[in-house]
């Protein structure tokens, strides 16, 4: 039976979601790659409750995680069965999403009503869970009238079936419109996911401003650029690393000359501060205080304990960040 660590609330500290009531680790575990039905069980279990044991009360999902889609919700339902029943279902924030392709036919991805509550249905029942906390649009569908997309959230709240609703891939400009048609219904949006990290800025163009302004919870994703943003690739594409597995979303030709240049005068800061990189660059979007928490992955233990590190110093001087732009122009 697992033992949760008893000291592992003063682990980890906590940052409110915009304007909401609900507290967020500064670092939350996403089952994106390493928890499918292709991966080593017994591997993600020790994550997950590794993760739980620092502090991290969030797990991030959807419907399509895997491979195959669906099977890192079925694994974290097997992991929650076995380690977390009962009563740590209160203390557990789990999120799921639908937008991508998930089932054949016309119902099975995008932004319909069907779709989404369909979707959620179905990840309750791999998860066997009675509610999600947050529930998210995963990408903005630009054939659907938004209402319909938010008028779907909406209903995933009333049913009982999310206690909370999210955003995910959708630009400031879709962000603001999906803001105000939620607001016409009378529902607060807890969180935005957008991809952010040293090497994909667009969030910096008005998102992060709006987010803030309109008292949104942010939780950028992939901010190691999946892998790039470590010391990983530094000699060449490792066997058991995301880049060579042919179900990886990084691709070999994204571990270029150019990035890995930056990443090695990145390491020279890092250094400085006695930090690894993947250190640095999680430091580097924390220190926004608007971001609620960052939402890593991780292949092992090592790599999850390394990452928790870096909450022992995420402030910057000027000087650095200064010498951070230099390198990322
Ligand atoms: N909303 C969306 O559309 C969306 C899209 C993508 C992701 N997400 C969410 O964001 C989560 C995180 O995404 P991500 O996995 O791409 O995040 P990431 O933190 O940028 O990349 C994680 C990968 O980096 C490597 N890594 C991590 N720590 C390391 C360390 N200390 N040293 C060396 N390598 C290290 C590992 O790669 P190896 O496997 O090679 O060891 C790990 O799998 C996902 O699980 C998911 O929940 C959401």
């Amino acid at each position: 039976m697992f033992q949760p660590d008893k000291s592992r609330y003063q682990k980890m500290a906590y940052r409110r979601c915009g304007n909401s009531g609900l507290l967020l680790p500064e670092i939350s575990l996403g089952l994106w790659h390493n928890f499918g039905g292709v991966d080593v069980f017994e591997n993600g279990r020790a994550m997950v409750r590794h993760a739980f044991d620092n502090g991290i009360t969030h797990f991030d999902l959807a419907n399509n995680y895997g491979p195959p889609p669906g099977s890192a919700e079925e694994n974290f339902g097997r992991i929650l069965k076995k380690d977390f029943g009962g009563y740590l279902r209160d203390e557990l924030v789990i999120s799921t999403k639908a937008g991508y392709h998930m089932w054949n036919g016309p119902y099975g991805e995008w932004g319909s009503r069907k779709y989404l509550l369909s979707s959620l249905d179905q990840s309750l029942k791999r998860m066997k869970l009675d509610y999600v906390d947050i529930f998210y649009s995963h990408r903005p569908d630009p054939d659907t009238p938004m209402e319909e997309t938010m008028g779907a959230l909406a209903s995933a709240l009333s049913s009982g079936k999310a206690l909370y609703v999210g955003l995910s891939n959708y630009d400031a400009t879709q962000t603001l419109k999906a803001l105000d048609i939620l607001d016409q219904l009378g529902i607060k949006c807890l969180i935005h996911q957008p991809k952010y990290s040293m090497f994909v800025r667009d969030a910096e163009n008005g998102l992060l401003d709006l987010l803030k302004e309109r008292g949104v919870g942010c939780i950028p994703y992939s901010p190691l650029a999946q892998g790039l943003l470590t010391d990983r690739y530094l000699s060449g594409i490792p066997d058991n690393s995301r880049a060579a597995k042919s179900h990886g979303f990084l691709q070999k030709e994204d571990v270029s000359d150019d990035k890995i240049s930056r990443v090695i005068q990145l390491k020279t800061i890092a250094d400085q501060r006695g930090q690894s990189i993947s250190q640095l660059a999680l430091a580097w979007i924390l220190r926004h205080q608007n971001i609620t928490t960052v939402l890593i992955g991780a292949s092992s233990v090592e790599q999850l304990n390394h990452n928790l590190q870096t909450l022992q110093n995420t402030q910057f001087d000027a000087a650095a960040l200064s010498a951070i732009e230099n390198i990322l122009a």
